[in-house]
């Protein structure tokens, strides 16, 4: 610590380790059980967690895609015929191939839009994208759940932006009409940002109703379908499918990081603003492009996306077994409208580090706890991910040990100050 000129200078890291930030202060506590465990062996319903395996219910493989032995099979054919170096460079310089503008090409087929960017990150791209399409005489208007990727991609906006309570449709209209009126002063357009699904709760975003504000106000509507690509829609082309809308949504964003089990997004939208995407986003243009297994692999999961619907069918089939058996057994899962299936539970955070461990020791089962500061102290959720490749079997050993550990946590048993040791 150095004192200049009656000021105290404190050194970065000394602040820093003050204050570990809202999940880091318990990385003591937590590292290798709570955060940052190893899942080991291939993807699946049974993977080995410490030793021993368990049944995962925290992996975003909705369509089962992971281990699909077509999938396997495109993955390894093109690790072996292209190695993960090619092609070498970004997109605009050197990073560009036929490969890749199929894919673009397919994925725009598939979602009817005019035109496709690949993204070589979802979470970078989205941020990226927002940065690209603002500048600051815009004013984005948002919802106040959206994921960190829209959050990060608002904090680089140099002009305004006005956040909605989440889905509050009432209050987006009322912040499209102050956007409207800084607008006409700025010179400048409006953007509205929600998401398909929202990740937590599962809900969806409502984007029939935002798509109807276009009548009164003049915006473009910019939609995450993280969650919804692939699960959502007849198709499975997402959340705008599902409801009817896709045509409304201006600009559309999904990852190739969850039904598609890879790594990777894009963006799909109408040919000039692609245009516009692919020469002004500086997460492309400065960055090298998605390696050619990962467009080989993506190329051949959108076939089976799009050839056996039995995958999509499937995942229905088991998040219908899950959600209602859940409601039948008294659980509170929110207003979920996707396989996203949140289970309210109501205790400490000692609570809930014991009952997910008591899970996952005494019952195998592997799921992820949302608890304080993303959800209000008090609160848990048990955030349950349904997959194709999960069985009616497995939906009724899970909702029959969530009421044995519900009725120890009602009883106080976990309520020991003593949090799990492992
Ligand atoms: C809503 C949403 N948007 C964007 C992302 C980022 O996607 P990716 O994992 O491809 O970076 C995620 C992933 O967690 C997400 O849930």
């Amino acid at each position: 610590m150095l004192l200049k000129s009656q000021h105290i200078i404190m050194d970065l890291f000394d602040k820093i380790l003050k204050n570990r930030g809202p999940l880091g202060q318990h990385a003591k506590d937590s590292h290798g059980y709570f955060t940052f465990p190893k899942l080991e062996g291939e993807i699946g319903t049974r993977m080995v967690f410490r030793g021993k395996k368990r049944l995962i219910w925290s992996l975003n493989n909705y369509l089962g895609l992971a281990n699909h032995p077509e999938v396997r099979k495109a993955d390894a054919d093109a690790s072996a015929k292209y190695g993960l170096a090619s092609p070498m460079g970004a997109r605009m310089m050197s990073g560009n191939s036929n490969e890749h503008e199929q894919l673009e090409n397919e994925l725009s087929a598939f979602m009817s839009k005019e035109d496709t960017i690949l993204l070589n990150y979802g979470y970078q791209g989205m941020v990226s994208a927002i940065d690209c399409l603002v500048d600051r005489h815009d004013v984005i208007v948002y919802d106040s759940e959206a994921h960190a990727c829209i959050i990060d991609g608002v904090r680089l906006h140099m002009g305004k932006r006005f956040v909605y309570p989440h889905n509050d449709i009432e209050s987006c209209e009322k912040q499209l009409e102050r956007a409207t009126r800084m607008v006409e002063e700025t010179g400048g357009a409006i953007l509205v940002i929600t998401e398909g699904v929202f990740g937590m709760s599962g809900e969806q975003g409502k984007l029939k109703e935002i798509i109807a504000l276009k009548n009164k106000f003049n915006f473009r509507l910019f939609v995450d379908d993280a969650h919804g690509f692939g699960t959502m829609g007849k198709t499975g082309a997402g959340t705008g499918e599902e409801q009817g809308v896709q045509d409304g949504i201006d600009i559309y964003f999904g990852t190739f990081a969850k039904s598609m089990a890879s790594i990777g997004a894009f963006i799909s939208s109408n040919e000039q603003i692609v245009e516009y995407l692919r020469y002004n986003m500086r997460s492309q243009i400065f960055a090298k492009s998605l390696p050619m297994p990962l467009v080989m692999g993506a190329l051949k999961r959108l076939e089976l996306l799009r050839t056996q619907p039995q995958l999509k069918d499937n995942l229905w089939k088991i998040v219908r077994a899950l959600q209602n058996g859940l409601k039948e057994a008294g659980f509170e899962i929110g207003k979920t409208q996707s396989p996203v299936t949140p289970v309210y539970m109501k205790g400490s955070l000692g609570e809930a580090t014991n009952l997910i461990y008591d899970l996952r020791e005494n019952f195998d089962i592997f799921c992820s706890a949302v608890i304080y500061p993303v959800v209000p102290k008090g609160v848990i959720i048990l955030r349950v991910i349904p997959t194709a490749v999960h069985t009616i079997a497995d939906v009724e050993y899970t909702i029959d040990a969530f009421r044995k550990a519900n009725v120890k946590l009602k009883a106080g048993e976990y309520a020991s100050e003593k949090i799990a040791s492992f």
